[in-house]
């Protein structure tokens, strides 16, 4: 068994922006206990799970976490996230700039990508799933992190497709550590979201770490397959391809294949 990380959150609260946690050895998905909590806490608020029963990931699909997974929820007053409606996409833009960092600081021999819109990859397989709600005026980003859950008892297709920092790296691998990063950088980038300063551009430093950009890829976004050449994301956040019939903007959907 993974050792706890109750006995971290302390340092949680004194060292980052997070001003309450709530810790569960087990819960459904921190994603559903986050939207749950009450009205009157303080926020930001963190919910970190050892287990998920129900971990919940885009489109409805589950969320397959094992024992030493860095699993929670962040939740923020909507207000303090500073973007109009059409862009709060950005939001899981910038979570996945924000983990990415964090990992690359604490392990930077790991070359972690951003697929878009919100997955982090090494050498194509998934490291990091981002799911990102809006309940109750409040925004909930909810990350789960492969970290010190090895891959190898994982059901097949997750040990196919997914990655995890413990099976990359030689050195230890500790949640508390990447929590705490993680939260530092979410903080920046969400304080950094509302800037008009052109070298603070989300999509510009996103794009640099695209792992899509210069290949064909095939985007389903609600009935519609497009397929095109894969040029970054603009500011807003939609993906750019250039298709046979000129550049298309794509504003949400899911990359099929690359
Ligand atoms: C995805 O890749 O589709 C997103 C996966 C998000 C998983 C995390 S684990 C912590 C939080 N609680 C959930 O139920 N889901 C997110």
């Amino acid at each position: 068994m993974t050792a706890s990380l109750a006995d971290h959150l302390d340092a949680v609260v004194a060292g980052t922006f997070v001003r309450v946690v709530e810790h569960h050895d087990e819960i459904g998905s921190t994603n559903d206990c986050a939207r749950e909590l009450g009205a009157d806490g303080p926020l930001p608020a963190l919910v970190v799970a050892e287990r998920q029963s129900a971990g919940r990931g885009r489109g409805g699909n589950s969320w397959w976490g094992g024992d030493g997974a860095l699993l929670f929820s962040v939740v923020l007053d909507r207000a303090t996230v500073p973007l109009p409606d059409d862009r709060r996409s950005l939001v899981a833009l910038a979570t996945g700039l924000a983990v990415r960092s964090a990992v690359v600081t604490v392990h930077p021999e790991v070359d972690v990508r951003l697929k878009w819109p919100n997955d982090l990859l090494v050498d194509d397989r998934k490291l990091c799933g981002i799911l990102v709600e809006e309940a109750n005026g409040r925004t909930v980003i909810g990350i789960g992190l492969n970290a010190e859950n090895s891959l190898s008892t994982a059901p097949a297709e997750v040990r196919t497709r997914g990655v995890s920092l413990v099976d990359l790296v030689d050195s230890t691998v500790d949640r508390s550590v990447l929590l705490r990063a993680i939260l530092r950088h979410l903080e920046a980038e969400i304080a950094r979201l509302g800037s008009m300063d052109e070298d603070d551009r989300l999509d510009r430093r996103w794009s640099a770490h695209c792992a899509l950009t210069g290949r064909v890829v095939a985007v389903r976004s609600h009935d519609r397959l497009t397929e095109g050449y894969c040029e970054g994301i603009d500011e807003v956040g939609a993906l750019l391809l250039r298709t046979s019939i000129g550049r298309e903007r794509i504003l949400s959907g899911t990359v099929e294949s690359r």
